[in-house]
């Protein structure tokens, strides 16, 4: 399995499926989540509705993963994924250990060859930027399962943190 990063826009990496930082009502938002819907275009969030409409009638709980199609995005597939709120009190570790492992899993049963991944939790969610580098690529490379995990850090810190944790 290749590890490799891509910094910039998550809506412009090439792959099968794309990973959304999204929050639990599915239904777009801001940073990643506004980029994706606003790239991908209303078809998303259409398929967004129709899963509040049965499976996830009171949003999808964080830590879990739900695929769409991608619209007009460069992917088959955009696996959304509710990561946790940082804490300064409680250690919500698992549940963003969760959001790859589930993602990880959704894209293997789909039959995704290649998954980008944003750093979830790390913008609006307040997650410090190099813990959450750290989550990723450790659970990544514990996950695995597909052939190419994509990280797609935004800005030099993000970038810097990512290119940390790998060479860890
Ligand atoms: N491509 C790649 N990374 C991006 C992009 C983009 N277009 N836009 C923002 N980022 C980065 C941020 O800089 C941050 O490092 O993605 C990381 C995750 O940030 P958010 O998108 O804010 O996601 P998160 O922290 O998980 O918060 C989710 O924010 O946007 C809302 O609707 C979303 O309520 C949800 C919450």
């Amino acid at each position: 399995m290749e590890l490799r990063i891509a910094p910039g826009d998550i809506t412009t990496v090439r792959a099968d499926a794309l990973v959304n930082a999204a929050n639990s009502g599915l239904l777009g938002g801001g940073g990643v989540d506004g980029a994706i819907h606003r790239v991908g275009g209303p078809g998303i969030l259409a398929e967004c509705r129709e899963l509040r409409a049965t499976t996830y009638p009171d949003g999808l709980p964080a830590g879990q993963a739900v695929a769409t199609g991608a619209g007009e995005l460069p992917a088959r597939w955009v696996i959304h994924t509710v990561g946790p709120v940082w804490s300064a009190t409680a250690d919500r570790s698992e549940v963003l250990v969760s959001c790859y492992r589930e993602s990880l899993r959704l894209a293997r049963e789909l039959g995704a060859r290649s998954v980008a991944f944003p750093a979830i939790s790390a913008g609006v969610y307040g997650w410090p930027i190099d813990d959450a580098a750290r989550h990723a690529v450790t659970t990544c490379r514990e996950v695995g399962g597909v052939e190419e995990i994509i990280f797609v850090p935004f800005g030099e810190t993000a970038e810097a943190a990512y290119r940390a944790a790998l060479r860890d």
